[in-house]
């Protein structure tokens, strides 16, 4: 099974995928599209021996521009994996991979989708918060639901230990449910 993840800044969850599949001769990491030069998660590619490709959405006229040439970059590939990709897939790339790009999310869909969803759900005071495996369509968090996992808030929580605990549920949900998919065949 041959898998693309798409990463905008620190890598951490690519890193979990490529540390759990490390050790596993029928799955291969083909690439990791990064839409940032200067992201992190760039250099842990290349310690990972994972082909990067770096695509600047401004150097083109229109998303639907910048997705045709991305899909006529990447290698050929049974699924896509967004692992914190701060960007709308378009129906360009949606049309290419049909049900086979799956996102990453730090909070329990669909409550707190877009960009600040471990932020929003600690203003908002929820007691139980987490994460969201899905697919991907045309809206925003708004696909079909895979995985999810709960974290509960603890009285003494601030913004940051949320954050390490999201992450850390983020770091095994992400790479079982992929595994789980590869083993249904969905990828
Ligand atoms: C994760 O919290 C993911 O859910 C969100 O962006 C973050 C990416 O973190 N969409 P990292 O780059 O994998 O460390």
């Amino acid at each position: 099974t041959r898998l693309i993840v798409f990463a905008s800044g620190t890598g951490s969850n690519f890193e979990a995928l490529a540390e759990y599949f490390a050790d596993r001769p029928d799955v291969a990491l083909v690439g990791l599209v990064c839409d940032h030069k200067a992201a992190p998660v760039l250099a842990k590619a290349e310690a990972a021996h994972v082909p990067t490709i770096l695509i600047d959405y401004r150097a083109y006229p229109t998303k639907a521009a910048a997705e045709a040439a991305l899909v006529a970059r990447l290698p050929q590939a049974d699924g896509l994996v967004l692992a914190g990709f701060m960007r709308i897939i378009g129906p360009t790339l949606l049309a290419a991979f049909p049900e086979r790009i799956i996102n990453l999310h730090p909070a329990l869909l669909p409550s707190f989708p877009g960009r600040s969803g471990i932020a929003d759900a600690f203003a908002y005071g929820v007691k139980v918060t987490g994460v969201t495996v899905h697919f991907v369509d045309a809206g925003i968090d708004s696909g079909r639901i895979i995985a999810q996992e709960p974290v509960r808030m603890r009285p003494d929580d601030t913004l940051a230990t949320l954050e390490t605990r999201i992450h850390e549920v983020e770091h095994h949900l992400l790479p079982t449910t992929v595994d789980h998919l590869i083993e249904k065949g969905v990828f």
